[in-house]
């Protein structure tokens, strides 16, 4: 992975940098609603929704066993740029079953607004924040994030996972997600990543095209088998057509500076984290 000036990259095992704002307690434009039609989805949104639609019941469990528990880590590492910078309303873009939400509520303090496309993923994660008794601390949108329902600035930090793979133009969609950020707030995510080692990308390519639609159809039966087959080739490709270097570039031309990268567990997963100039 290359990197360039104002890119701080890291190993997995370094402690990446946060920094401290004061929380602005503004609020989304648009108040959460719990039922919204999306309007204008592209086709790409609606193979997302069909592929994400039959798994909310077993996500959270098998997010964990078919990562062998690093989406738990990676989770927290990103978070981690998100706790220190007292954000009072944070924003948490494809959030599905709310994992990442309920987490930033709890380490935060913040009031957290979630968005998703997948109206079953929502679904999932309304369960989730009453399991959690978070409903006064963590609402969920349904929406996309190539196109949000907020005003500029509208939040004090955003995170989005699991995102850019799904979208057709990931610098048109940074710029959109920049845009809600007020000035000097933090972004941060996550994502898969290929392992830059040639050892370790060959493991990766057997884990992601053999025991990953072998483990989710043994775990999850067919629907999972399906997510299970699509998610290697389709890591494959994003990073063929976008670079980390290109989406480095695309959170710069966002309006996204102090950006890192840090890679984790040998380089399947990518944080990623900036600050909206201002
Ligand atoms: C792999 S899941 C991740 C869910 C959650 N962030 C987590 O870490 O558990 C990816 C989510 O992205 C959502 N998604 C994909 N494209 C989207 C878009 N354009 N706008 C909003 N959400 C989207 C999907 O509906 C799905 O819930």
């Amino acid at each position: 992975m290359g990197s360039n000036q104002s890119t701080v990259v890291e190993q997995d095992g370094h402690k990446g940098r946060g920094r401290s704002r004061r929380a602005s307690g503004r609020t989304p434009r648009r108040p959460a609603r719990r039922r919204t039609r999306i309007e204008d989805v592209s086709d790409r949104n609606t193979f997302t929704q069909r592929l994400f639609s039959p798994l909310p019941e077993r996500y959270d469990r098998l997010a964990e066993v078919l990562s062998m528990g690093q989406n738990r880590r990676w989770r927290r590492a990103m978070v981690d740029h998100v706790e220190p910078v007292g954000a009072s309303l944070v924003l948490d873009v494809a959030s599905g079953t709310a994992g990442v939400a309920l987490q930033t509520a709890a380490r935060t303090g913040a009031r957290v607004v979630g968005i998703d496309l997948t109206h079953d993923m929502l679904r999932q994660g309304r369960r989730n924040v009453d399991a959690a008794s978070q409903r006064g601390q963590v609402s969920l949108v349904a929406g996309r994030a190539e196109s949000l329902p907020f005003g500029d600035g509208a939040f004090d930090a955003l995170t989005f996972t699991y995102l850019l793979r799904y979208v057709d133009d990931p610098a048109a969609t940074l710029a959109e997600l920049a845009r809600v950020v007020k000035p000097g707030g933090v972004v941060a995510s996550l994502d898969f990543l290929t392992p830059p080692s040639p050892f370790w990308r060959w493991w990766w390519w057997c884990y992601t095209r053999l025991a990953l639609p072998v483990g989710g159809m043994l775990t999850g039966g067919p629907q999972w088998f399906r997510v299970g087959a699509f998610l290697g080739p389709n890591i494959t490709e994003h990073y063929r057509r976008h670079p980390v270097d290109a989406i480095v570039a695309y959170w710069r031309a966002a309006g996204i500076e102090d950006i890192g990268v840090r890679e984790m567990s040998l380089g399947g997963g990518l944080v990623m984290w900036g600050r909206r100039a201002g």
